[in-house]
């Protein structure tokens, strides 16, 4: 899950990293009152938004009075910037900067560390950094059971080019934002930039924090940053119930049992939807042991998603064997009654795959097919989608 700017900042403030105050404001009224409550000469509006390259899209602007903060949030509020519509606006307390760096800290899922990446040319593009000159960027892999410490914080500073004054400086912040990394599960920290001011502070001035949904389950406290209107309606439904599911831009839905089985279901359907012009609608893994309601959730969730025309059940029957994955099919469209008007295809195989097949056949449902292999289901399912 990525957070907003100002939710990143509340991790941050927890953490004892430092940052400035911010008050965040749906409306101009609400902005031109947040300047006095901050009460600096100099602040910033800064769109909220889960997309990078805001201060290019005009999205970050620096005021030096209430109007101009009424003003700015009036131009920013409502902007879209790169598809992302500006519902709010942070009024920041303004910094006097005197060098902007960039510092982040991420998952690296190839050599299975964590990665810091630091460098003394910050508040850029840092994409156009690392292609143009990736020696200004450091890349230094952290160990998970050390992270970041005094002599890891001094060594990043020191090949990011660093003096060691300045490395002494920044080290502190640096550890902290370990902990906030480490200690939230996040999978990515990015400040950017991460400032030094006139008075010689470290200070986090843009705060980019992406959380890992496989720990939610230790985080409780997290699900208050839940966005749920940015979310797809199908995502967030299959979530509530526990299923394994990604919304893909085709006609033929898919729900399978295991995530490997859901996978190779996929590419039968592509291979077999190219003839017909159809493609995969969704992923939808239903899981080893899933029982006959889990089934009849997957259901209502891929058919009541328009974009599917029909849907293909391709189940190996293991501990959730062929008989109760039928009974959850045939309990499904009993639920559904009137509202299932798509064909379903359905291929089973495995544990009492024969129980299986006839409780199917005795339901007789119009809409389900029965094929025993999985490319004559697939096949199927794309010519029925057309
Ligand atoms: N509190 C502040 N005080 C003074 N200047 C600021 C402040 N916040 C941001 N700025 C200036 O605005 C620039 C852009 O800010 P910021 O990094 O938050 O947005 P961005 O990088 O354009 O957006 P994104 O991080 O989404 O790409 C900074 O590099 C900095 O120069
Ligand atoms: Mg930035």
């Amino acid at each position: 899950m990525d957070l907003y700017e100002y939710q990143a900042r509340e991790l941050f403030k927890k953490h004892a990293v430092p940052v400035l105050d911010g008050v965040v404001v749906q409306t101009p009224p609400e902005a031109e009152q947040a300047w006095s409550t901050l009460g600096t000469p100099l602040q910033v509006v800064k769109a909220q938004v889960k997309t990078g390259g805001r201060g290019k899209a005009g999205g970050v602007k620096l005021a030096r009075s209430a109007d101009e903060a009424r003003e700015y949030a009036e131009q920013i509020l409502g902007m879209d910037i790169k598809g992302h519509t500006v519902h709010r606006v942070m009024i920041a307390a303004g910094a006097d900067i005197a060098q902007e760096y960039y510092f982040s800290i991420l998952l690296d899922r190839a050599n299975r560390r964590h990665l810091a990446m630091c460098s003394k040319e910050g508040g850029m593009d840092i994409e156009t950094l690392a292609k143009e000159r990736p020696e200004a960027l450091a890349k230094v892999p952290l160990d998970p059971a050390v992270g970041i410490d005094e002599a890891k914080a001094l060594q990043i500073a020191g090949e990011a080019g660093f003096t060691d004054e300045q490395a002494r400086e920044l080290a502190p912040v640096l550890i902290k934002l370990w902990e906030a990394y480490a200690e939230e599960d996040a999978t990515l920290v990015e400040v950017n930039p991460l400032v030094k001011t006139e008075q010689g502070e470290v200070i986090a001035l843009d705060a980019k924090v992406s959380l890992d949904d496989n720990a939610a389950f230790r985080h409780p406290e997290h699900s208050e940053y839940k966005d749920t209107s940015a979310q797809d309606p199908r995502e967030l439904m299959a979530k509530e119930a526990g299923l394994n599911y990604v919304r893909l831009e085709g006609e033929v839905g898919i729900i399978g049992n295991g995530a490997g089985l859901v996978m190779s279901t996929l590419d039968v359907v592509a291979y077999a939807g190219e003839s017909f012009g159809v493609r995969p609608a969704n992923f939808l893994d239903i899981g080893g042991g899933a029982s006959a309601e889990v089934m009849a959730k997957g259901l209502e969730v891929i058919l009541g998603d328009e974009q599917v025309k029909s849907v293909l059940v391709n189940v190996f029957g293991g501990i959730t064997a062929c008989d109760q994955v039928a009974n959850g099919i045939v309990g499904a469209l009993d639920m559904l009654g009137e509202s299932a008007t798509k064909p379903i295809v359905v291929r089973l195989d495995g544990n009492r795959v024969e129980e299986g097949r006839k409780i199917l056949q005795e339901a007789n449902h119009p809409l389900v097919t029965m094929i025993d292999t999985m490319d004559g289901a697939a096949a199927k399912a794309a010519e029925l989608a057309k």
